[in-house]
């Protein structure tokens, strides 16, 4: 099978759920808390494993209790871990759960994945060049971000860069990415467009590709997403597998589940399909990683859609 390695970072996600969020200096009472894996490339290699992919993690982990959360998560969902071990603790995330839509606010701290060098990657560089697909996010440094898309690149590895949470980039670092996928705020920190609807997330796809990005990808939530490859446009539309009960790593399910696709050969536009399919599947659950689906619900909704 088709390997693919992700690079990025676990943390604990200390979730709460409130009907809104405290004022500074202000208490108010919450209606749940949960303790979880998350991290945005743990969220992602976990997505990409239960939907089918061959994964490797790239990161460097603690010796703590949060550390083996992280193992305990790999292990059941069949992710190899193929980074290091430090005495330093292992990251965590405060996350607000909106409990009427949804929606949240994240702080992440991401601990010892802070301290990943460039130097790390080289190390690294056998296990990214066995890949077919590699993806990473911004949430480790990002010159050890480039680092990685540089071997991968390099080494005629495909690469997605999930440009979360957003930041603008140096066109170089763009020049790297085969494939970008900002969601709606993302779009806007690259480009300076402010993305609202279909028109201005083409646009801001277009400003992207001029900057060297391959192909570009707009997640836009409820209304789907933009594809722009090779010159042309297409308008995904959002698949819907429930109410939503928490938003929590839906981006994370769809570049998992767009990394499974593309290591088993769909085109870009039927890969992205079965993106979104695993995002709407993960917003029906609670948690980052714990919602990611399993493939046979990711055939299933496709056949229905
Ligand atoms: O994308 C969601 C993730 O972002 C959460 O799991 C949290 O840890 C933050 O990194
Ligand atoms: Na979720």
């Amino acid at each position: 099978m088709a390997r693919i390695v992700v690079l990025g970072i676990f943390v604990a996600d200390a979730t709460y759920r409130a009907q809104r969020l405290p004022r500074m200096g202000e208490t108010v009472l919450g209606d749940a808390f949960s303790l979880g894996p998350g991290g945005k490339g743990s969220n992602q290699a976990v997505a990409a494993a239960r939907a089918g992919g061959d994964v490797a993690m790239l990161t460097r982990l603690g010796r703590d209790p949060f550390a083996d959360m992280a193992l305990d998560v790999w292990a059941q969902a069949g992710v190899a871990f193929a980074g290091t071990r430090h005495d330093i603790p292992t990251g965590s995330a405060f996350i607000f759960v909106d409990s009427a839509s949804g929606d949240n606010a994240i702080i992440v701290a991401p601990g010892v994945a802070a301290t990943i060098e460039p130097s790390d990657l080289d190390g690294w560089a056998d296990e990214i060049a066995k890949a077919a697909v590699f993806v990473t996010q911004l949430e480790q440094p990002q010159r050890a971000a480039q680092r990685g898309l540089e071997i991968a690149r390099n080494a005629g590895v495909r690469t997605i860069l999930n440009p979360a949470p957003g930041a603008d980039l140096p066109d170089a670092m763009l020049a790297l990415a085969d494939i970008v996928t900002p969601n709606e705020t993302e779009a806007e920190a690259l480009t300076g467009i402010a993305v609202t609807g279909i028109d201005s997330a083409e646009r801001a796809a277009r400003r992207l590709i001029e900057r060297g990005a391959g192909a570009v990808i707009v997640t836009l939530g409820a209304n789907g997403a933009l594809c722009h490859a090779d010159g042309t446009t297409t308008h995904i539309v959002a698949l819907s597998a429930g109410p939503v009960v928490e938003t929590t790593g839906a981006g994370d399910a769809f570049n998992g589940g767009l990394a499974t696709a593309l290591s088993e050969g769909l085109p870009l536009d039927r890969a992205v399909r079965f993106a979104n399919a695993t995002a709407a599947l993960s917003v029906t659950q609670a948690g980052a990683a714990a919602s990611m689906p399993p493939r046979a619900r990711i055939d299933a909704l496709l056949a229905r859609g």
